[in-house]
């Protein structure tokens, strides 16, 4: 077991000693074990070794196979989780630090491949990383380490050799996650228990397979902030990431909300420099809140939304806020295609003034309609005449067929029709239609 002193060793190595394993060799650079971990797996009958190895260096790992095999028989499995973790964005980083995040992982499985050779083995497990299958910004060379691992599992298997490259999301309880898991729970990353990732190991084992992917992960939350700057035609292929992304739109279809109505009232009866003016206010103010600010000050028209400090998960939650304010359908790149409150502003005007104009005779001749009606006695007019000509016409503007009844189809049962809908008098009619296109 390299990497023998992490967090992940300690929970790997219970798992093997419970299984049966007579003797587990844990090995790390530094040599050390927690005290606890060889008590225990010492309590369930296992002989323990505890190994001071770089498993970078090809002649000192197969040294230590041979002492090991020489003193206990041939070694069984190999469960590979040496690595060290990074935090540095591609143009920040040295050669030297790239070499050192893949010491590691790269050569050491390299290695461990080189020096049992053919030899059949039961298992040879690499530990590798979500960052490896979609990415993760800042971990770079540590992405290409862990996808150099799933290559090499491809390639074992290619030589009639047994692997499995697992993926994994952050684990809870220690490691290299630690102290990031809520920061990562809040973009959707769950970290995984450790007695539910061993179970998924157990199964991806007795499974025999080659890569796999392994991570709890709340597509609803992360979908829409990583696909934020660009589209990934990797996830878009799953079902939970389609639906996650298409569903703000699907709810946009029920139309304007209540505060969009009130932002589309305010601008229609101002002026053109006011409309800037409050389209701007609405951008900046729910930058700010998201960005946790009490003012809208601290969000500067020209400013850019990166330099301001807004990721994508933020990005997302504006332009969730903006969609629901105007009423208007955004895309998730929103911040990143508009990149300052003031390009952002000018580009919402222009939608809403689209989107207002297209809507805005049918509005006014409602208007028109309803004053006329309101103008109507009960008397000089044959209110079952108009209230038959509006049910047909709100029919055909899509309210459910079963919610109206028109006079030339035949009645439909009880269940076909709102019950509210079929009782209602003319005068509640009238009422109805004033309310539904007063709304329009
Ligand atoms: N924890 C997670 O959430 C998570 C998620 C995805 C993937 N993984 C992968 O799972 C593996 C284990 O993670 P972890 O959380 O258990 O990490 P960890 O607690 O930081 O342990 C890393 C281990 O690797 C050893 N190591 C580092 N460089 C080595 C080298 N050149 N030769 C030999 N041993 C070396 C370390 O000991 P020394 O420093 O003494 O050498 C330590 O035992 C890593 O490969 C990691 O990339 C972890």
């Amino acid at each position: 077991m390299t990497g023998g002193s992490g967090a992940l060793g300690g929970h790997v190595a219970r798992w093997v000693v419970g299984e049966g394993a007579g003797r587990v060799v844990l090995v790390s650079r530094g040599g050390s074990a927690p005290v606890e971990l060889v008590g225990e797996l010492e309590g369930l009958g296992a002989e323990v070794v505890v190994a001071a190895c770089d498993v970078s260096d090809r002649h000192a790992l197969a040294g230590l196979v041979a002492e090991v095999e020489a003193v206990g028989g041939p070694v069984r499995s190999v469960f590979h989780a040496a690595g060290v973790g990074q935090m540095t964005g591609l143009v920040g980083m040295t050669a030297d630090e790239f070499t050192e995040v893949l010491r590691a992982k790269v050569t050491g499985a390299d290695n461990l491949d080189a020096v049992f050779g053919d030899r059949p083995l039961d298992a040879f497990v690499l530990f590798s990383s979500i960052s490896a299958v979609w990415g993760s910004g800042g971990q770079a060379a540590y992405a290409a380490a862990n996808a150099h691992l799933d290559g090499l599992a491809e390639s074992r298997r290619a030589r009639g050799l047994t692997a499995t490259s697992i993926a994994w999301g952050p684990w809870a309880e220690g490691g290299m996650a630690d102290g990031t898991t809520e920061d990562l729970h809040r973009h959707g990353l769950v970290a995984l228990a450790p007695a539910q990732a061993i179970t998924e190991l157990h199964q991806a084992l007795a499974e025999d397979e080659t890569t796999l992917t392994v991570a709890d992960v709340d597509w609803e939350r992360f979908a829409p902030a990583f696909t934020a700057r660009r589209p990934s035609p990797l996830l878009s292929e799953l079902s939970d990431v389609r639906a996650a992304l298409t569903q703000p739109d699907e709810e946009e279809d029920a139309g304007p909300g209540d505060a969009a109505m009130l932002l589309r009232k305010r601008l229609s009866s101002a002026t053109e420099p006011e409309r800037h003016r409050i389209v701007l206010e609405l951008v900046r103010g729910e930058a700010a809140r998201v960005l946790g600010h009490e003012s809208s000050d601290a969000v500067k028209p020209r400013r850019g939304f990166v330099e301001l400090g807004f990721d994508s998960l933020m990005a997302v939650e504006v332009r969730n806020r903006l969609a629901s304010h105007t009423g208007l359908r955004l895309p998730t790149t929103l911040l990143f295609d508009f990149t300052s409150s003031a390009a952002l502003a000018e580009h919402l005007r222009s939608e809403l003034a689209q989107d207002m104009s297209a809507a805005a005779p049918v509005t006014s001749a409602i208007t028109e309609l309803e004053r006329m009606l309101s103008g109507l006695s009960t008397t000089d007019v044959d209110r079952d005449d108009i209230t038959e000509r509006l049910r047909s016409l709100l029919t055909a503007w899509g309210v459910p067929s079963a919610a109206v009844t028109p006079s030339d189809t035949p009645t439909p049962t009880t269940a076909e029709v709102d019950p509210a809908l079929d009782a209602a008098t003319s005068d509640e009619m009238f009422d109805l239609i004033q309310r539904e296109f007063g709304k329009s």
